[in-house]
């Protein structure tokens, strides 16, 4: 199966290490459209690569990006020009202008400005005030910018521009009330809402009545979708899977996923993660691999190693079983 497509943005809980099992479940074909209420950083839909897709987020920064990449308002020409020059004055002048671009950034949001940021700042997470405007500190790297790094960005803009060119694709900034009211008979919806309480911000507060609100718009969706959620961490099993999500009507697949709080591994603390879909469907199995979490929200700088073991479907009670992992930063 094809390695997950990295996106040239990074995001907290990109979806990077359960493409595999996502596109496994999605194992027929979507006649309708692939509508992603929360697509954050798109990596799910730049490495499953529907024809038609209608990708929405609340972080219009995300959305400004991609439609500029999609209209050709930012090449991978411009890109590297941008960051090569942009990277130049930060090693000669360090973290002020990091700042600075930070700062215009937030008067007058633009994308190469966006990307920068997402890219030079602590941990590659995006993180907004409660104003909205976005406040990750620098890297502390003023040499972040080399040669190759460059390179990589461009070519991961390259790539996402050229599978833009070869699809049909709308990207909208709405709410996930709205984007989910556009779905019909045919489409395939996947759902990967912030998790309660965890990675919270501007973009990303999540309360109980939007919880209660997504539960009942996927209820009532015409067709096929997956949700991603937390199913249980170490100290509980996240109720909305036992009151929303019955095994006896959906399917349950769950993925052990383990944080590393600490350089010892007796502070590890694991965390069961679950795709609940509306149709029968067991997981691919994971790879072992070793990712970077970013954990600006939980403790500073956290890493997240994935076990490696296989899914299984699981009723809300059951033991956790399987793996997989979400993560993302420096890729
Ligand atoms: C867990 S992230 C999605 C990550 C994505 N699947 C990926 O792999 O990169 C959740 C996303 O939901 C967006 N979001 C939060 N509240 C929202 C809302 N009410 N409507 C639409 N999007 C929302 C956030 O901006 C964020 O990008």
């Amino acid at each position: 199966m094809m390695a997950p497509v990295v996106p040239p943005i990074k995001c907290q809980g990109i979806k990077t290490k359960i493409v595999r099992a996502i596109r496994s479940l999605q194992s027929n074909n979507v006649a309708g459209r692939w509508i992603e209420p929360f697509c954050g950083s798109c990596v799910v839909p730049f490495s499953i690569r529907p024809e038609r897709a209608l990708l929405c987020d609340s972080n219009e920064h995300i959305v400004r990006l991609y439609t500029d990449v999609q209209l050709g308002k930012i090449t991978s020409g411009a890109v590297e020009e941008y960051l090569a020059e942009q990277g130049a004055r930060l090693k000669a002048r360090g973290e002020d202008v990091f700042y600075e671009i930070r700062d215009e950034f937030n008067r007058h949001p633009n994308s190469l400005a966006f990307l920068f940021l997402n890219r030079a700042c602590f941990n590659g997470v995006m993180r907004f005030n409660r104003k909205g405007k976005f406040n990750v500190p620098f890297c502390r790297k003023p040499g972040r910018f080399a040669r190759p790094y460059i390179t990589k960005i461009t070519n991961q803009v390259k790539t996402c521009a050229g599978i833009l060119r070869a699809v049909d694709w709308e990207f909208r900034h709405d709410d996930f009330r709205n984007t989910l009211a556009f779905a019909s008979e045919g489409d395939f919806v996947y759902a990967d809402p912030p998790y309660a309480g965890r990675h919270v911000d501007y973009y990303n507060s999540w309360s109980e009545h939007d919880e209660r609100d997504l539960a009942t718009a996927l209820k009532r969706l015409p067709c096929r979708f997956v949700l991603s959620t937390w199913y249980r961490n170490k100290y509980r099993t996240n109720p909305s899977v036992e009151t929303d999500w019955r095994a006896s009507e959906f399917t349950i697949n769950t993925f052990e996923h383990f944080y590393h709080v600490g350089p010892t591994e007796n502070l590890r603390n694991s965390m069961t993660e679950a795709l609940i879909s509306n149709f029968a469907g067991v997981v691919a199995d994971q790879k072992k691999t070793k990712i970077a979490q970013p954990g600006l929200f939980d403790s500073l700088g956290t890493d997240a190693v994935d076990t490696g073991a296989s899914s299984k479907q699981a009723a809300p009670g059951a033991s956790p079983a399987g793996a997989g992992t979400d993560g993302c930063s420096g890729l």
